[in-house]
């Protein structure tokens, strides 16, 4: 499929197979967390759909939450990122002493999960999980396992669920790979599509 923006957007996960590991995601953290309010972080801005969908499906499993959203930032030029990751906006909840999940859309070179848990483990949280709707191993830089992944992926620049490409198709509710003439993404410098 061929858009407005020039881009070729290919299907990668379809809408009823993403719900059905996003359901299957959740049975796992409904089981673990049964009978604890959990601490959701949502990493902004990538994972707002992904965060909303299983905020949703955990109350329907009974999960009691408490919600909030951090924002952090890589730098670099052009293509090259330095490697650096900066907080944005912290997490305005006091977390001490509490089971908190963090979730975010996609642990690509690890550097950003590496980040957001070691700045909220200072909080002396009871128990820290992380929570990725997409894994792509293939990239890593920084060491990191998610305690919950909802899928692997291969080394391609995927759109959709909340992922963007300069801003746009985070609206679409499956997952795409995208293939543009020569661009660069807007949340991950350092990862430009072919
Ligand atoms: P790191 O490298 O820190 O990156 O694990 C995590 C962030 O990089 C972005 N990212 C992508 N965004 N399509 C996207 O739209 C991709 O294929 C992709 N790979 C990494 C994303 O914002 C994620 O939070």
């Amino acid at each position: 499929m061929s858009d407005a923006h020039n881009a070729i957007l290919e299907p990668l996960i379809n809408e009823t197979d993403l719900h059905a590991g996003i359901s299957q995601l959740v049975d796992r953290i409904a089981d673990d967390f049964d009978g604890d309010e959990l601490y959701v972080i949502g990493l902004l801005r990538g994972s707002f759909m992904f965060t909303a969908d299983l905020v949703r499906l955990l109350y329907r499993r009974d999960v009691r939450l408490v919600i909030d959203f951090m924002t952090v930032a890589s730098y670099g030029s052009g293509t090259e990122s330095s490697g650096e990751v900066n907080m944005m906006r912290d997490v305005h909840l006091d977390l001490t002493d509490k089971p908190v999940l963090l979730v975010d859309d996609i642990l690509d070179t690890g550097r950003t999960l590496s980040f957001a848990s070691q700045h909220l483990s200072e909080f002396k949280l009871a128990s820290l999980k992380t929570c990725v709707f997409l894994d792509k191993p293939s990239r890593r830089v920084v060491p990191f396992e998610a305690d919950y992944v909802g899928f692997t992926v291969p080394d391609l620049f995927v759109v959709g669920y909340g992922l963007d490409f300069d801003g746009r198709y985070r609206e679409l509710p499956h997952l795409s790979v995208i293939q543009t003439p020569r661009s660069t993404g807007s949340d991950h410098p350092d990862h430009t599509p072919p």
